[in-house]
């Protein structure tokens, strides 16, 4: 039994994420978890909320709460839509956790002991009427590189291109709107992930089966020169976990916080304590999933995240745990994704565009959206989510293909033969020729999946529903019972053991169809295939089913049309 640990990247605390935000991280990650528990494989999936940072505190003073009760009740909200979604996480952590604080301190301390932590007299933007700093989004004006006039201290939301809040032009407070700015001096800390470089790149050069897409921006970041440049890890901020080395008090940092992106990552690791506090478990239960002295070095370890975060997890998460000299264990397999667009522009949570994930459960179930959006997930290239386009998969492959056969199988054996499983009859060619494709194609699949190609996974497992489909077509028992009943019997039989078959397969992507196909068909525990011919007598004479209520509703044009126009504005909050 292989060991599987598996993270998705953590979202943000500030606001309900849209599908864009789901397809890139947490829904493809779901799906490998799935996956590997389905074929028998231990799995950790650990995902949580990022908590800290200027959005988590501009967001509460929004809401007009309290920073900390705003994360928590948002960790709440998101939790229970990651629920919606069927995201089968063994634990939703939060990077505000204890765990968290005390492994970042720890690892902090360790870097600092390692002599990799400089102390930078930096100029910080200081600003008079509110009294205090203004780091990252606390401060707005014009990008000195486009003329966008509201550029934020961090980045051009416009250009995209990385700031410093010293370099915006007409620079304001975004709490108060004040101009009575002042740069002054103040010190923070670095962490030194030039020194690392060597390793580093050591370490991305034997990562020789990472998709071209995480390599190519690893590798850019490295070699560009600024990518690896010092990296501020502190900010003056009152939300954030405060500066210590360790247990330890550090001279000089009194009242700063560690920056959001040093702390963030570290919850992955943080979240497995909280996952083993959670279950009543020791600390050696979560040390085996991360710590190659104490049983880790035969998990494999995979990421997953958008494009825009694969930095942060090829060089400066990498250079902490690296850099910290201890044993922890490092991604095998970092999986990244390009943008999902919405309908001729991009998903924007700034500018609410676009299909938010509470949004899209109310309108239709869980496994509509996993369908489409895993089926189009934006690997080889940005992708883009249109009605027509959503409408039009929804209906054809899971009401027109798998719904269609699940309904039409389990009908026909009811009014010719009950709900049971008929005996009698022997295979012949079409069988024998469809269990042949059947085995290719399956393996295949399980290829696919084991290799994280999501959307050549949904292709290959719609061509297994239409192998069905076909196969009923042709041998059409409706009309072979009409002179040869024993043979219409043994083509229900298969049919409705690929029905069994279907539900297996589908899990990872469809739970809940799965699910109501396994009830319905009266299987108890859902068991991969291994082989097909041996799968498909599994239900044999005599075993009972029911017809399963419908599976998938089509989408009408009318719904199709009023959801576009409804989702066609900003979201109202
Ligand atoms: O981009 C984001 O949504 C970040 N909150 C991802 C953090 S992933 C990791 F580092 F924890
Ligand atoms: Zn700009």
């Amino acid at each position: 039994m292989a060991r599987h640990l598996i993270t998705s990247a953590i979202p943000y605390i500030n606001g309900i994420k849209h599908l864009g935000n789901l397809v890139g991280s947490q829904l493809p990650a779901d799906l490998f978890a799935r996956y590997q528990r389905a074929r028998g494989n231990e799995v950790l999936f650990l995902c949580a909320t990022d908590e800290h940072g200027t959005p988590a505190e501009l967001a509460a003073a929004k809401a007009g709460k309290p920073v900390a009760e705003y994360c928590a009740e948002m960790h709440a909200v998101q939790a229970e839509i990651a629920r919606g979604f069927r995201l089968s996480f063994d634990h939703f952590g939060r990077s505000s956790s204890p765990q968290n604080h005390a492994l970042t301190q720890h690892f902090a301390g360790r870097l600092a002991e390692a002599g990799l932590i400089s102390e930078v007299s930096e100029k910080q933007v200081y600003s008079h009427a509110d009294a205090r700093f203004l780091p990252d989004r606390y401060i707005e004006g014009t990008c000195p590189n486009c003329g966008y006039d509201k550029a934020r201290g961090d980045q051009c939301e416009n250009c995209t291109k990385q700031l410093d809040p010293t370099d915006l032009i007409d620079a304001r407070s975004a709490i108060s709107g004040s101009t009575d700015l002042e740069v002054r001096e103040t010190k923070h800390l670095y962490l030194r992930q030039s020194a690392l470089k060597d390793e580093l790149d050591t370490w991305i050069e034997s990562k020789t089966d990472w998709p071209v897409l995480t390599t190519s921006i690893a590798k850019k970041w490295l070699h560009d020169g600024d990518g690896l440049r010092d990296r501020g890890i502190t900010r003056d901020l009152d939300w954030g976990i405060p500066v210590r080395k360790g247990t330890e008090e550090w001279p000089g940092m009194e009242g700063k916080v560690f920056y959001v992106w040093f702390d963030a990552p570290i919850e992955y690791i943080a979240c497995a304590s909280e996952w083993a506090e959670a279950h009543g478990l020791e600390d050696a239960d979560w040390h085996r999933w991360w710590r190659t002295d104490k049983g880790a070095d035969d998990v494999r370890y995979t990421q997953f995240m958008g494009k825009d975060n694969v930095p942060f997890h090829t060089l400066s998460f990498p250079a902490t745990l690296i850099g910290s000299g201890e044993p922890w264990k490092m991604v095998d397999h970092l999986k990244s994704f390009n943008y999902l667009n919405y309908d001729g522009g991009q998903f924007s949570t700034s500018q609410g565009r676009g299909i938010f994930m509470d949004q899209a459960l109310d309108l239709l179930p869980a496994d509509y959206w996993r369908w489409w959006l895993l089926s189009h997930a934006p690997e080889s290239s940005d992708s883009e989510f249109t009605w027509e386009n959503f409408q039009s998969s929804v209906n054809k492959d899971l009401a027109d293909v798998l719904g269609n056969f699940i309904s039409r199988i389990t009908k026909f054996c009811r009014s010719k033969f009950g709900e049971a499983v008929p005996g009698g009859g022997a295979y012949g060619p079409a069988e024998d020729a469809l269990i042949a494709d059947l085995t290719t194609r399956v393996a295949r699949y399980a290829t696919l999946m084991d290799g994280m190609e999501v959307r050549k996974s949904a292709q290959e497992l719609r061509a297994i529903w239409v192998c069905g489909n076909e196969y009923l077509q042709s041998v059409a028992p409706w009309t072979t019972f009409k002179t040869d009943p024993d043979a219409a019997a043994m083509q229900t039989r298969l049919g409705l053991n690929l029905a069994h078959l279907f539900a297996v397969l589908s899990a990872p992507f469809l739970p809940d169809a799965s699910r109501k196909i396994l009830e319905s068909l009266n299987v108890g525990e859902a068991v991969w295939p291994k082989d097909q011919s041996e799968f498909l007598s599994q239900l044999s004479q005599g075993h009972a089913f029911e017809v399963p209520e419908v599976l998938f509703a089509k989408i009408s044009e009318e719904e199709c049309e009023s959801w576009k126009t409804r989702f066609s504005g900003i979201r109202q909050a």
